[in-house]
């Protein structure tokens, strides 16, 4: 895989997203929170880039997501849209952003376009939030939609736990995808459902479905990148799969520095700016007459 930017590259549209479920093509999304991680997802060639509320427990330390703030969102996003050129880019719409009033939520939504550089904005819930999506959508603003297990919902799901596994639930899910996709989603994101369920979805909707935790049978897949990166080290939730183990090797890293400025190994004379010799001398002469 090249480290350099593929030039050729184009801009990565949710019509190309959509194009890419008619072909069969997986959908390859990531999370990203700021400039240095958006610069290297998108130069990887990743097609979607989400910046998701999860940063409220990955960056920021929160046990949940409730905490994040619409300040949050954009001051992160606007970081990420400055270091990606091609991925399609997402902005999640934190807890209380759109839950009280469509109106405030079409506001709220258009902040992520207008101030952060965001192309569209993602939601969580179903059915109750069909109307809002209408609105939003009707403004111009592109909606992925999230359902499954929602995590601005964990205290009514009684935890960040697997959904839809009885049928009874799961029919209710199914409809809820097909409500989403009337209301005017572009995408879907399925998070930690039964496989057989997301596939089901996938193939019943004309929309794409994006799955975390949901199987193979979905039309992408999106991984927060903290998880895939080993570098949050609470927990790590079991449809994770862990591509390095970044948490030791930052210790590694930090601690070899520590050790380093300790026994006066670094910074080395190619880490300093030298000063010419007579500069030197010419400096300390002319200080000399005033020194104590
Ligand atoms: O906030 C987030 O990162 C998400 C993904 C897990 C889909 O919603």
């Amino acid at each position: 895989m090249s480290a350099t930017p593929a030039v050729d590259r184009k801009k990565i549209t949710l019509q190309t997203l959509q194009a890419k479920k008619a072909r069969g093509e997986p959908i390859t999304m990531l999370t990203a929170y700021d400039y240095a991680t958006a610069t290297a997802v998108d130069r990887a060639g990743v097609d979607a880039i989400l910046v998701g509320d999860s940063l409220g427990m990955v960056v920021l330390g929160y046990a949940t997501t409730l905490p994040v703030t619409m300040d949050d969102m954009l001051h992160h996003c606007r970081a990420v849209a400055r270091g990606a050129q091609h991925a399609h880019l997402v902005g999640d719409m934190p807890f209380m952003s759109y839950q009280a009033e469509a109106a405030e939520a079409v506001r709220n939504a258009g902040r992520f376009l207008q101030e952060a550089g965001m192309e569209a904005v993602k939601l969580e819930g179903g059915r109750d939030v069909a109307p809002t999506i209408r609105a939003i959508v009707a403004a111009g603003i592109p909606v992925m939609g999230h359902l499954g297990l929602t995590p601005q919902s964990v205290h009514k799901l009684g935890g960040f736990r697997p959904q839809a596994r009885s049928a009874v639930a799961a029919q209710r899910l199914v409809e809820d995808a097909g409500i989403l996709e009337d209301a005017g989603c572009y995408a879907l994101v399925l998070e930690s459902i039964p496989d057989r369920v997301a596939e089901l979805i996938s193939r019943r909707l004309d929309i794409p479905t994006i799955g975390i935790g949901a199987g193979a049978g979905c039309d992408g897949q999106v991984l927060v990148v903290h998880d895939l990166l080993g570098m949050f080290d609470r927990f790590t939730p079991k449809f994770v799969k862990r591509y390095a183990d970044l948490h030791t090797e930052m210790q590694r890293a930090f601690a070899s520095y520590i050790a380093e400025v300790q026994s006066g190994a670094f910074p080395a004379p190619e880490h300093t700016t030298p000063m010419a010799e007579d500069d030197y001398a010419a400096l300390v002469a002319a200080l000399e007459p005033h020194a104590d």
